[in-house]
């Protein structure tokens, strides 16, 4: 798969969730440069993977819940369907055939995701309050990220 990036073609419309985008990319694209490392620094990783959609996925499911979009149940269902995945892989991490299986899932499934699912709420938020505020009451202090950065990881 070619390389992986963030464009403004992914861009739903919310600057807090376009930066989550974002770092989920670059989370990503790190599990890739540690493919060839020790196995602790992929688990670092794979887990900062786990926590930071867990933590996405909730700050954007308030965002469609202020926003009254419709497909909201849906949308959660394919949110908790991911991080199962993501959890299930993590059950067998540090193989590197996993870990390839896993980057080629994880590119696929969030493209897809950001392009069809995500965007189908983005002309819900136009119009809808206080978008900035709901999303910054929602930011977190992530250890995990922390691991990251002591690790040299630039995110
Ligand atoms: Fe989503
Ligand atoms: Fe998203």
């Amino acid at each position: 798969m070619s390389a992986f990036a963030w464009t403004e073609a992914m861009s739903v419309g919310v600057p807090a969730l376009d930066a989550d985008h974002r770092c989920l990319v670059r989370i990503i694209n790190l599990l890739e440069e540690a493919e060839n490392d020790d196995g602790r620094l992929i688990e670092t990783v794979i887990n900062t993977l786990e926590v930071y959609c867990r933590y996405h996925f909730a700050r954007e499911e308030q965002v469609m819940n202020a926003c009254k979009f419709p497909a909201l149940a849906f949308h959660r269902r394919e949110h908790e369907l991911f991080c199962r995945a993501i959890a299930e892989i993590n059950g067998r991490k540090s193989q590197a055939s996993t870990v390839q299986e896993l980057l080629d899932y994880l590119k696929a499934w969030l493209l897809h995701h950001i392009l069809i699912q995500d965007m189908a709420y983005k002309p819900f938020v136009a119009d809808a309050p206080n978008l900035e505020e709901l999303t910054s009451t929602m930011a977190m202090h992530l250890p995990s990220i922390e691991i990251l950065r002591q690790t040299g990881a630039q995110l």
